[in-house]
Formats: structure tokens, sequence, C-alpha cells
């Protein structure tokens, strides 16, 4: 199977983008992977996918239980379902993810100066390649710049100090010093659903971003964003796209009404079953729209 690495290099020849989907528990796996699979059986070829894990749905899934699942299906089924460490805010944490087998990290600096930043993701760069100098492991090594906001949830407005876009100067410099292999840059997203909506992505500043950085670019902040953003973002050099707030709410409202309307039911596996195909109708629709799929 090719590796991560190889399926971003593969997107961007392609002018698509590969989702990037969290999850909390094991029904969103089902249903994200479910998507991914249904996508593939019905398009001839096989949708690569990628689950999400932030330190907290980390904590809450199990790090090595994670790793396990992924990597068991990918080997079952010999399918490209890969596996992030997404926004982790320290070297232990990114160390962990990389000890335990993620395929990909990401150290999450932005709240530092840049050259605390820098310094950090160095730091994660420099692990990262040592281990792959041992096992030959190929591990990507994600880090931000520019600060989108925090938390995938619903926000009644921007938050305070977020959506400063990123300076293609600066990226560039960072991207230098630090040596990542994927930069996500801040270009109009932010992170979570805001009620009052979000900005517009600049296309313009992902594809200067993406010249002068010379690396695949990530889109946070997903969630709430217009599909001509998406497909505009995409064909101007973004490679990954993360979706994670819309998922959450799909989840949770499925879920609220399935209780509301079973209240004798007591079998988890059929309580959760509506808001497991909820998640899997997010997912597929995002899959589509990033893999230009009609
Ligand atoms: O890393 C996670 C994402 O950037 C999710 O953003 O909650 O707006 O979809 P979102
Ligand atoms: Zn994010």
């Amino acid at each position: 199977m090719k590796t991560l690495r190889e399926y971003i290099k593969e997107a961007e020849e392609k002018g698509v983008a590969i989702g990037h989907f969290n999850i909390s528990n094991l029904e969103g796996f089902h249903a994200i992977y479910q998507a991914a699979k249904n996508l593939s059986a019905s398009g001839g070829a096989n949708v690569p996918v990628i689950i999400g894990l932030s330190e907290g749905e980390e904590s809450f899934v199990g790090r090595t239980e994670a790793v396990a699942l992924v990597r068991a299906i990918r080997d079952r089924d010999n399918f490209p379902i890969f596996l992030n460490a997404d926004h982790h805010h320290s070297f232990d944490s990114v160390k962990a993810c990389i000890d335990a087998d993620f395929d990909a990290v990401i150290i999450d600096g932005t709240k530092l100066s840049f050259e605390e930043n820098v310094k950090i993701t160095k730091e994660c760069v420099d692990y990262a390649r040592s281990v792959t100098k041992i096992t030959g492991r190929d591990i990507l090594v994600e880090a931000e710049l520019g600060y989108i906001g925090e938390g995938s949830n619903i926000k009644e407005t921007i938050p305070e100090g977020a959506g400063i876009l990123t300076k293609p100067e600066d990226a560039k410099k960072f991207v230098e010093e630090t040596g990542i292999d994927l930069f996500a840059p801040s270009v109009g997203s932010i992170h979570g659903l805001i009620k009052t909506g979000k900005p517009h992505i600049n296309a313009e500043l992902v594809a200067e971003i993406r010249k002068i950085t010379g690396v695949p670019l990530v889109l946070h902040g997903g969630s709430g964003l217009r599909d001509v953003d998406f497909t505009n973002a995409i064909a101007s050099g973004i490679s990954i796209v993360h979706i994670n707030t819309e998922i959450r709410v799909a989840f949770d409202e499925a879920l609220k009404k399935s209780l509301f309307d079973n209240p004798s039911e007591t079998t988890p596996y059929k309580i959760l079953q509506p808001a497991v195909e909820a998640i899997e109708k997010v997912v597929e629709a995002r899959l589509k729209l990033f893999n230009r799929i009609k």
C-alpha cells in the first residue's frame, strides 16, 4: 500500500483533497470508514481517509486502541485509512503518538511566539526523523502558524484574536526553519461552527503560501464552510481538509432524537445506529466534494 505521503502527492496531482475526520468513539470510526468504503465501491477507486484524534479525543478513545483499530482495518481490507494525532500541544504528547505508531502528528504551537513555535515544532520533526532512521517508518509532521480559534463546537461569533491571516513570508520562514512535511495556515477558516457564518477562504493566499513554502497545505476548521470555499481552496493548493464539528453535531442531534423517540429502548447498538448513520451522511457528502465524486 502507498504511504500517506504518497496519497497526499497523488491528491495534489489530481486536484482533490483527502478528508480528515475526528472521532470520539468507535461509532464515529465505523461511520467514517463506512462512508469512505461506500464511495470507493461506487467510484471504482479507493478514497483515502484520515482519522484524527485531538488530545481529548485520544484520551477518551485510547491511544493504543486507536492505533490498533486503524491498523487492523487497514491490514484486513487493504484500505488507505490513516491515523493522525490532531492538535497536540506538547513534545511529550507528540512523541507518545509517534511511539504508538501514528502515521502523522500535528504539533500545535499556535499560542506560542513565532520563535517558540519553531523551537517546539523542530523538536518534533527531529524526533520523527530519528524514528524514521531507525524503523524506516514514514511519519508526517504538521504544524500551524496563525490562530484560527480553538475547539470543535458551536460559537456565537469568531473568537477574539482568531482569523488573522498567515503572511506568506512568515510561512516560508517557518517551513524552512522547522522542516515540517505539512503546513496548516490561517486562510479564512475558524475552528467550530460559527452562528453568524464563517469568513471566506482566501484562495489567492492559499496559492501563494503553497508556492512559497513548497509543502502540501492542510485546511483546518472545515465545518460550516461553503462548498465553493472548499473547491477554491483545493484548486489553490489544499491537500487535506479537517472536519470535526459537523460530525459532532450530527451525532449529537441523531442520538438525542433516538433517545427521545425510543424511551424504552436499552440496547446501545440500537440507540446509537441513527447517530452512526448521521455521521456517515456528513462524511460521505464531504468526501464527495473533496474528491470531486458526482
Ligand atoms: O482539527 C480539526 C479541525 O480543524 C476541525 O475543524 O471543527 O471546524 O470542523 P471544525
Ligand atoms: Zn484543526
